[in-house]
C-alpha cells in the first residue's frame, strides 16, 4: 500500500497512512520511510493493536542500526528489568514487577528530566538519528502529550547576526546535567563513568535533507572556549527561540501509536502527568548514526 503523508503542522510533522508497523517492511518500503522522514521530521503511525516488542525491534531495527544498549546503571535499581529487551528502553513509570514508582525512586526523577527539551542519545558521540516510541498504555484524556520542536525551521528563522555567532561552536552535551537540571538527585561516581559527555556542533547540515539546523539539548553542559555565564545565556535564549509555539507540533497519544522522530532535525520533550498515580507504558527504540559495539 502507498504510504501517505497528512501533515499535522505548517512547518513539519505528518501522519503517515498506509503504514502498518506490525508488517515485515522490504527495502523500497523502508527507503520510502526515510524519504518521508527527511521532509517531515516527525511521523505518527496509527494502529489500532498496540506493536509488540519484536515487532516494534525488528522495523527499527530495518531502519538501523539499532541501539542494543548495555543497561544503564542507576544506583539502587535493581537487575530485573520489566521490558526484557536491550533494544527497547522502557520510558513507563513503572517498576521491573509492572507497578507504579514509588514516588522516592531515582528512576522516577531520572524520567522526569525528559520534560526538558533535549535530543536523544546526543550526550554520546555516536547521535542518535531515530527514536520510535511506542504507547503500550496511556493516561486518559490525551494526557501527557510528547513535544517536537523543529530545528531546520528554527535555525531557517534566526536573525543573521546569530546564525553569524553560532558560526563553529561546539557544545559539551552530558546525561547527567540534564538529570540535576531536571531536578534529580546529583550523580554517583559509577553513574558519571557510564555516561561521560560528548561534544557535537551547535550547527549542522542534516544529512538526509541537506538542511542547516540547531542541534540542541537540555543535555548541554557547556560550550567549548566559552565561559559557563556567556554560555548559559546564549543557550536560554536559542531554547526559548527554537521551541517557540510556531515551531511546536504536541502529540497527544492513543493506546497503539507509534511516533518516529528524527533527533538530527527536531527536539522533543515529555509533558507531565499525575505519574504517582496513573500508569504510562511507554517503550522506546533508538537508531544511530553508526554502530555501536555494546
Ligand atoms: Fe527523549
Amino acid at each position: 500500500m502507498t504510504i501517505l503523508a497528512r501533515p499535522l503542522h505548517p512547518l513539519f510533522a505528518a501522519e503517515l497512512a498506509g503504514l502498518d508497523l506490525h508488517a515485515p517492511a522490504d527495502a523500497a518500503r523502508i527507503a520510502e520511510v526515510k524519504r518521508l522522514m527527511d521532509i517531515h521530521a516527525v511521523a505518527v503511525v496509527h494502529h489500532d493493536r498496540t506493536l509488540t516488542d519484536a515487532e516494534h525491534i525488528a522495523f527499527s531495527d530495518r531502519l538501523g542500526p539499532i541501539e542494543r544498549r548495555p543497561i544503564l546503571k542507576v544506583s539502587g535499581a535493581t537487575d530485573a528489568l520489566r521490558v526484557p529487551h536491550h533494544e527497547i528502553i522502557d520510558q513507563s513509570n513503572l517498576d521491573e514487577t509492572g507497578a507504579i514508582y514509588r514516588d522516592d525512586d531515582r528512576r522516577l526523577f531520572f524520567k522526569r528530566a525528559n520534560r526538558q527539551w533535549h535530543t536523544d542519545m546526543s550526550f554520546h558521540p555516536v547521535r542518535a538519528t531515530y527514536s520510535l516510541l511506542s504507547a503500550h498504555e496511556v493516561p486518559p484524556d490525551g494526557a501527557a502529550p510528547t513535544e517536537f520542536a523543529d530545528m531546520r525551521a528554527a535555525y531557517d528563522a534566526l536573525p543573521a547576526a546569530m546564525k553569524a555567532r553560532l558560526d563553529g561552536l561546539v557544545a559539551a552535551h552530558s546525561y547527567w546535567h540534564s538529570r540535576v537540571l531536571g531536578g534529580g538527585p546529583a550523580p554517583t561516581e559509577e553513574e558519571l563513568r557510564s555516561r561521560p559527555p560528548a561534544c557535537h556542533r551547535l550547527v549542522h547540515t542534516h544529512p538526509g535533507s541537506g538542511r542547516k539546523a540547531l542541534y540542541l539539548a537540555s543535555h548541554i553542559a557547556g560550550i567549548v572556549g566559552m565561559a559557563e555565564a556567556g554560555a548559559r545565556s546564549l543557550l536560554a535564549e536559542l531554547t526559548a527561540f527554537a521551541t517557540d509555539r510556531r515551531f511546536v507540533y504536541s502529540h497527544a497519544w492513543r493506546v497503539g501509536d507509534v511516533v518516529i522522530w528524527d533527533n538530527l532535525a527536531t527536539m522533543h520533550r515529555a509533558t507531565p502527568f499525575d505519574d504517582c498515580n496513573v500508569r504510562r507504558d511507554m517503550r522506546r527504540t533508538t537508531c544511530r548514526e553508526a554502530e555501536v559495539p555494546v
